[in-house]
């Protein structure tokens, strides 16, 4: 993976030194990009040494490359650690008067941020209306660990160990891979791991996707209430794994945004690490909404098609304090505000984050009193303004959570264009089918 690592001026800048040689050990190519103010505290040669790369720290170093451009596209990962108070006050800005800023506002990949301050600068209402904007843009921050801060003070404030950072960062972007040949299933299953037995079916397909780029999302968002609790829904993720196989199996290049997918779903799909390139897909591990819609947006820019399966929270708490909200006896629930999310498929079929990209969405609906499943289908399709609307009824142990699914396809004028039943694999190759039809 290629890591882009930003270094901030903060004393916790010769943790970063320990960060970068665990990345290297692991195997991926770290580039560092330190601030003005972090070579302060490290030297760029000691980057350089372990890094095996140049270090700059402003935008006219190598012009002709365009770095300040081409650094942060060309990542796989950004992280920044140590992240200052003042950084993170920069990148809410939208500031890019140096390399690392710039770098940021280019990045398209998952990007983490791994504050270190004294407590007091991490507890200012500036910094964590900061930390607030900048989560709600889709920046993995990870909580600063309790410690021993750089005098002899204690508390909140302290840079996480380099372990504790690279394993939360990487587990954002999951390298892995969602398909196996049959060549490697029977190996897998000779090692008693879980196999999807529809996979047989990947040597007979079309490699209609092949050189297409496509982003799937599976799963259930989850909202948060407090640090403990949160809204959520029912979404397993598995037919959305089974596009992102399906996929993958017909040649395309899939990112898949995969949000709090069941155990066993998690489990199939990192059971299948190692196997065939030819089927790898990018694992982008997201829990808000607000999360999805970034990974989505950022993965969307290059793809040729958008698969929204997941089951996206409409609302959103309101407010979400660092602390648990506390039971006060005998006064009932507190009240909790909820504010509208955005509904990221409307958004991706109305802008069209490219020309001619197929935009596909799924409808989930009970039927009531109103209107029939279909009817519900046929109002959302048009509302939404996809290419593709895959509508399916859900309640009663249909749709969430079970291996089978029946579907209408409608177009964006809510007439019916197809119709699938089955496994959710078969479901998925019957959405592929369509939408190869629309592609141009
Ligand atoms: N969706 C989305 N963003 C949202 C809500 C939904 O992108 N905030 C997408 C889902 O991924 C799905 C489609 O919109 O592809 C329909 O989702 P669904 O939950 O069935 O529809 P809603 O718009 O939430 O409408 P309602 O809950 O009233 O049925």
């Amino acid at each position: 993976m290629r890591i882009l690592l930003g270094v901030t001026g903060g004393i916790a800048a010769y943790k970063a030194v320990l960060l970068l040689r665990l990345l290297r050990e692991q195997g991926h190519a770290v580039r560092v990009v330190p601030t003005r103010a972090a070579l302060e505290f490290v030297g760029a040669p000691t980057f350089e040494a372990l890094s095996g790369e140049p270090v700059s720290t402003e935008v006219f170093d190598d012009v002709p490359g365009v770095q300040h451009v081409a650094l942060g596209k060309g990542a796989d990962l950004v992280i920044v650690a140590p992240a200052t108070a003042d950084f993170m006050a920069r990148a809410v800005a939208g500031l890019a008067d140096d390399l690392l800023t710039t770098t940021l506002l280019a990045a398209r990949c998952p990007v983490v941020f791994a504050p270190a301050m004294h407590t007091e600068m991490w507890d200012h209402p500036a910094t964590r209306s900061n930390v607030a904007t900048l989560r709600e843009r889709g920046v993995h921050v990870i909580e600063p660990a309790s410690g021993r801060l750089t005098g002899v003070d204690t508390g909140p404030g302290r840079l996480p160990e380099p372990e504790d950072i690279a394993r939360e960062a990487l587990s954002l972007v999951d390298a892995s891979l969602v398909g196996s040949t049959p060549q490697d299933q029977s190996q897998d299953q000779s090692q008693g791991q879980p196999q999807d037995q529809s996979q047989d079916q990947s040597q007979d397909l079309p490699q209609d996707l092949a050189g297409r780029r496509v982003v799937v999302s599976a799963g259930g968002t989850r909202e948060p209430i407090d640090p403990v609790r949160f809204i959520g829904n029912r979404s397993s993720g598995r037919q959305g794994v089974a596009l992102a196989q399906a996929a993958a199996a017909r040649g395309a290049d899939v990112t898949l945004v995969a949000a709090n997918l069941a155990q066993d779903v998690t489990d199939q799909v990192d059971a299948a690490r190692g196997a065939s390139d030819r089927l790898a897909c990018s694992v982008v591990r997201v829990e808000s909404t607000a999360e999805l819609r970034s990974a989505v947006r950022a993965a969307g820019v290059e793809a040729d098609v958008v698969v929204m399966a997941a089951a996206v929270a409409d609302f959103r708490p309101a407010a979400t304090p660092d602390a648990k909200i506390k039971k006060v006896p005998g006064q009932g629930p507190a009240p909790i505000e909820l504010v509208e999310n955005p509904d990221i498929l409307a958004e991706l079929a109305h802008e069209r984050l490219r020309p001619d990209q197929v935009v596909v969405g799924f409808a989930a609906e009970t039927g009531d009193a109103s209107g029939s499943v279909l009817d519900h289908g046929r109002t959302k399709a048009r509302r939404k303004g996809a290419d593709l609307i895959a509508v399916n009824a859900v309640g009663s142990g249909r749709g969430f959570g079970t291996d089978s699914n029946e579907v209408t396809l409608l177009d964006g004028a809510g007439d019916v264009v197809g119709q699938a039943s089955g496994t959710k694999r078969e479901v998925a190759d019957a959405v592929w089918d369509a939408v190869v039809k629309l592609l141009p």
